[in-house]
């Protein structure tokens, strides 16, 4: 069994992902870098370094997942940390003009099929990857579960009338609503074990998913998720924050 703690980042092959992963090698766990293109996170782990493996993982995907989960087991042993990090904004396909994919944001006029899209890896798929590392998890002597949230799908926030912001909550936004409420699920099922489970915003960060307008960098956007992922046994758990402090749901 592997000595040192594992941690599995979903999506970590690119953005945040990448970050959050590179951070916890330079705390000196071992990091599996999930990614849906094996070669990609391959890639990504050999920049990182000699802690870091690629992992392939769809997480829309129950073979990918059950494989991936066997893997950890037969090849390390143990996992101490999941970051439920893999996201997308969008159900936009290859060639679509941007109003176009606005319409696949509004719920008022998104698709059903392109709502399921964005819900099945922001929601369902962090259920599912969660679920199927449990076991896992329950053996580890201080677990942690990061989901990476998102300030703009906190419902209080959008609620109110002065929220300039709310006219954009649509497909993508109510989804890391309803990642928020999966994983304060966990959170409250899980209060009685060692596990702690949290929700770091990163921030507006300049990643794909927003075609690089966010402010923030990668680096920044990880920094909350690290520490989450990090905690000590005197940590919170059931929490939603950024780097300052808490955030309304
Ligand atoms: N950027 C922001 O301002 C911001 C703000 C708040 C929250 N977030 C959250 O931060 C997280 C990371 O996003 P990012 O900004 O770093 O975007 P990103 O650069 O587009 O990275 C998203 C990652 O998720 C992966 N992914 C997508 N679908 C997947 C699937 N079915 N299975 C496994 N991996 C999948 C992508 O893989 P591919 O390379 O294969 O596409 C990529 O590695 C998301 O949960 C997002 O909602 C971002």
């Amino acid at each position: 069994m592997e000595s040192k703690r594992v941690a599995l980042v979903t999506g970590a092959n690119k953005g945040i992902g990448l970050a959050i992963a590179q951070g916890l090698a330079a705390n000196g766990l071992v990091v599996l870098v999930g990614s849906r293109v094996l070669e990609k996170g391959v890639k990504a782990a050999s920049g990182i370094g000699p802690l870091a493996h690629g992992i392939q993982l769809d997480v829309t995907d129950g073979a990918s997942i059950t494989a991936a989960v066997d893997r950890i087991r037969s090849g390390f042993g143990r996992l101490d940390v999941l970051v439920n990090n893999a996201g997308i904004s969008h159900a936009g396909r290859p060639g679509m003009t941007f109003p176009e994919i606005m319409k696949t944001n509004a719920l008022t006029s998104a698709p059903l099929e392109d709502i399921r899209t964005v819900w099945d890896t922001n929601v369902f798929g962090l259920i599912a990857v969660t679920q199927a590392v449990l076991p896992l998890l329950r053996e580890a002597p201080a677990a942690r579960i990061v989901t990476i949230g998102s300030s703009g799908g906190s419902l209080g926030w959008n609620s109110a009338p002065s929220n300039e912001h709310r006219r954009m909550y649509g497909n993508y936004s109510s989804s890391k609503s309803a990642a928020h409420a999966a994983t304060l699920a966990f959170a409250f099922s899980l209060e009685d074990t060692r596990i702690k489970v949290n929700i770091a915003c990163p921030g507006h960060t300049a990643t794909a998913l927003n075609n690089f307008s966010g402010a923030r960098t990668v680096g920044q956007g990880a920094r909350r998720a690290i520490e989450l992922a990090l905690l000590d046994d005197d940590g919170p758990t059931g929490t939603f924050s950024d780097e300052a402090g808490p955030i309304v749901w």
